[in-house]
């Protein structure tokens, strides 16, 4: 039996294919439109196609015994969602749903859904837990919601067993330094202060210094690519053992840095001064994102490993390469 990674090219799917290999058959199902092939694992079976494909999916879980699709494939940039709204709900939405059928006409029942912090806006709390009203402020949050709602009717309707992992800000690299973050453009702040740091990028923007937080600047929660990739793997196998079904988990640190923090820990690790430009608010940008991640730490004993330093030395060593 294999596991279908759909956006298994991307990022954080890249990274969590990594660590199914060796233990599980990986099928990645990518379109390469944000996702780059030299992220590709050699060892995946890898079909170039996209989501909402019918013939494509009826194909794969045809040829393939499919026990359970991992869901990394969508557009991912809130500014971009707000201007091509309608994108973000054919491919994040309209797409998954076609997925979701096709899964369910082939009998596969397990999905594991990349969501997102930003199904909850702009939270009435700083540290948020699954239980913190979701009130999503731009169409990509609300592209990820929706498709949370249509898991719970599927899984009412058709017994799809799913697990929707919210993520908070993703970053760092594979141990290997084989695989890093990648995307064009890039508009994330780790790999924008890195590049400026190597000489990528004349300076760095600062957005807004006037948000309600300890220096202005807003606050994150970073999480290493590799503790969601494990998070997906335990997910994966309490549904298989039937430990679980249908559950929501945040995913991050607990811990919130400013964005002056983060240039600040990237000029240590990197050993360089950063030029930094204080600009007006992003718009779409709550002041502080912060996880509690305790749901997930007590139902599957998910614990992230990395803290921020070291999530940024491991952006640092790949970025470098
Ligand atoms: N920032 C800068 N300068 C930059 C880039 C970013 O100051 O050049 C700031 C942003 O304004 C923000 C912080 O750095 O305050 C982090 O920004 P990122 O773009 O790295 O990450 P986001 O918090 O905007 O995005 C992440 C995920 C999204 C998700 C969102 C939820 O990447 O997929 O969290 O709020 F939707």
């Amino acid at each position: 039996m294999a596991i279908l990674v759909c956006g298994g090219a991307g990022y954080i799917g890249s990274h969590t294919v990594k660590e199914l290999i060796g233990k599980y058959e990986v099928v990645v199902l990518d379109n390469l439109s944000t996702g780059f092939p030299f992220l590709l694992d050699d060892n995946v079976t890898f079909v170039e196609g996209n989501l909402g494909d019918e013939r494509v999916l009826d194909q794969l879980f045809t040829e393939h015994q499919i026990d359970a699709v991992f869901h990394f494939a969508a557009n991912s940039l809130v500014g971009e969602s707000v201007v091509k709204p309608l994108m973000y709900y054919q491919n994040n939405v309209a797409a998954t749903v076609t997925l979701l059928q096709k899964m369910v006409e082939h009998g596969v029942n397990k999905f594991i859904f990349s969501s997102t912090a930003a199904t909850y806006g702009i939270p009435d709390r700083d540290l948020i837990t699954e239980e913190t009203a979701t009130n999503p402020i731009n169409p990509y949050g609300r592209s990820k919601l929706m498709i949370e709602q249509v898991l719970a009717d599927a899984a009412h309707a058709y017994g799809v067993k799913y697990v929707v992992l919210r993520y908070f800000n993703a970053a760092g690299a594979h141990a290997s330094g084989e695989i890093g973050e990648s995307h064009d453009p890039e508009t994330h702040l780790v790999p924008i202060v890195l590049q400026h740091l190597l000489g990528q990028r004349d300076k760095i923007s600062v957005f807004g210094t006037d948000y309600e937080t300890a220096d202005g600047t807003c606050v994150r929660d970073y999480i290493h690519v590799t503790d969601l990739a494990n998070a997906h793997i335990l997910a994966y196998e309490g549904l298989a053992k039937g430990n679980l079904a249908n559950e929501v988990f945040n995913l991050g640190n607990g811990a919130g840095y400013s964005v002056k923090e983060i240039i600040d820990v990237c000029e240590k690790v990197s050993g360089k001064q950063a030029t930094v430009e204080y600009a007006d608010r992003r718009p779409g940008d709550p002041a502080v994102l912060v996880a509690s991640s305790e749901k997930i730490n007590k139902v599957l004993g998910w614990k992230p490993k990395f803290k921020l330093e070291e999530i940024i030395e491991s952006a640092w060593k790949w970025h470098s390469k």
